[in-house]
């Protein structure tokens, strides 16, 4: 070994370890930066993608609403539906299966069901009270599934904020014995019914829908409303006002 080289021997030794090694920065740092931008990149990207789609769906709300309002007539209907306000949370009582109902209705619905058993026929509450989320829901989706326009399907099911379901007034009841006919017009060949077109009236129950009824809404044997406060009988005034001048316009 030359001098030299011995001398350079040594002095390696004395340099600490941490500086006999070339820094390489420059690699890390360029990864570092790819990590950084990258991230930075996707983020961005899911933020953009969050941010249309929420605005795309806000915008095809109200695109529906709008749609909706167009429609409404000058005496308020829309479809053959009037508006209803929904039900408080403080109205509202757990009845039957779950279902939600107001309370007054769940009273007069239990001293009624109560009667029909005396008499050996078996009430089922199948559907009450409805927000008007559950109603969109039920109003938009099934009317995609069934591929109909909202004007068919507003015969058999009310638009959002137009149900009878969204004062928790409203309920669907079927036969204990016959759950085939479950929301079908049989229902009406049902002891159920024959009892309920019977007694109904004496708990202050109304069938909403009649055949051929002008409102343009299917026949529902199942469907009836309570009217048997004033606060329900305010909310179903528009619609008794309107069967009261059809009825005196058929009497003229
Ligand atoms: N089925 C009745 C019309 C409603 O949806 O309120
Ligand atoms: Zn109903």
């Amino acid at each position: 070994m030359s001098r030299a080289e011995r001398s350079k021997a040594n002095n390696n030794g004395e340099i600490p370890l941490a500086r006999r090694f070339k820094p390489v920065r420059g690699a890390f740092s360029a990864r570092f930066k790819y990590l950084f931008f990258g991230s930075l990149f996707l983020t961005l990207i899911s933020l953009f993608i969050t941010i249309t789609s929420n605005s795309f769906e806000r915008f095809s709300i109200a695109a529906r609403q709008k749609h909706l309002n167009s429609l409404i007539s000058s005496d308020g209907l829309l479809l053959g539906h009037f508006p209803y306000p929904e039900a408080s949370s403080g109205e509202l009582v757990v009845a039957y299966a779950g279902l939600k109902l107001h309370r007054d209705t769940f009273i007069a619905l239990r001293d009624m069901r109560a009667a029909a058993a005396y008499d050996g026929v078996s009430l089922v509450l199948l559907s009450g009270y409805r927000s008007i989320d559950l109603q969109e829901e039920i109003f938009y989706k099934n009317k995609s599934l069934r591929n109909q326009i909202a004007i068919e399907r507003a015969k058999v099911s009310a638009p959002p904020g137009y149900s009878e379901h969204s004062t928790g007034y409203a309920i669907d009841l079927g036969d204990a014995t016959m759950r085939e006919t479950d929301f079908e017009e049989s229902f009406e060949g049902t002891p159920a019914f024959k009892w309920l077109n019977r007694n109904a009236a004496k708990f202050h129950f109304v069938l909403s829908f009649p055949k051929d009824n002008s409102q343009g809404v299917s026949y529902e044997p199942w469907h009836w409303r309570y009217e048997g406060t004033v606060d329900a009988l305010r909310k179903f005034e528009p619609a008794n006002k309107r069967l009261r001048q059809e009825r005196n316009s058929k009497s003229k």
